[in-house]
């Protein structure tokens, strides 16, 4: 395959999605990390530092760029010319809505899925359960990288 995109809104990145990541860029020549710019939903993180977290943790992986993009995706796809989404699939709570959007972006433009069954230590975490933890002093650390820790100390002693 030669291009696809693993988008999502990563706020923060975590090892379960670097998980997804490292094993969608042995599938394709140029895999596209889009970090999804909504001005209307409240981030804990800006695009611009999701998007750097996201960048110093793909750094060891040579055919990953990250980027972002507004609107509808399949737009954001068609645009920069990629045929395949990329999405993580947890356990089978995931899999409805996935699979309404997959169909949606299918389609709208032709756009086809890939799934990649999440596996490993991780399957339980999301963004907002780290943001939670982190918020109430519990131990996140291991469920984020070195970085995205830093990050989100400084965040909460603001
Ligand atoms: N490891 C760890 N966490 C994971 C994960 C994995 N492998 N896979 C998903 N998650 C978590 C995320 O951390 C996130 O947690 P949160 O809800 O607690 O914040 C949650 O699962 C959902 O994340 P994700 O699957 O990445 O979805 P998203 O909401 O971040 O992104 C978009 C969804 C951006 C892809 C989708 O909304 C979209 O395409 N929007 C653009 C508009 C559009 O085209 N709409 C029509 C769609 S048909």
């Amino acid at each position: 395959m030669e291009k696809a995109c693993y988008p999502g809104s990563f706020d923060p990145f975590t090892r379960g999605h670097l998980e997804i990541i490292e094993r969608a860029s042995c599938l394709c020549s140029q895999l596209t990390v889009a970090v999804i710019d909504n001005p209307a939903k409240r981030h804990l993180f800006s695009l611009e530092e999701r998007k750097e977290m996201l960048q110093q943790g793909v750094s060891h992986l040579g055919n990953v760029v990250i980027d972002h993009f507004q609107g509808l995706l399949v737009d954001y796809l068609k645009d920069r010319q990629i045929g395949v989404a990329i999405r993580g699939l947890r356990d089978s709570s995931d899999a409805p809505v996935e699979m309404q959007m997959a169909r949606l972006n299918r389609q709208m433009s032709g756009c086809e899925t890939l799934w990649l069954a999440a596996e490993g230590q991780f399957l339980h975490i999301s963004s907002s359960f780290v943001r939670e933890i982190a918020r109430l002093g519990g131990p996140y650390q291991n469920w984020v990288t070195p970085l995205v820790a830093q990050r989100m100390e400084a965040k909460l002693a603001q």
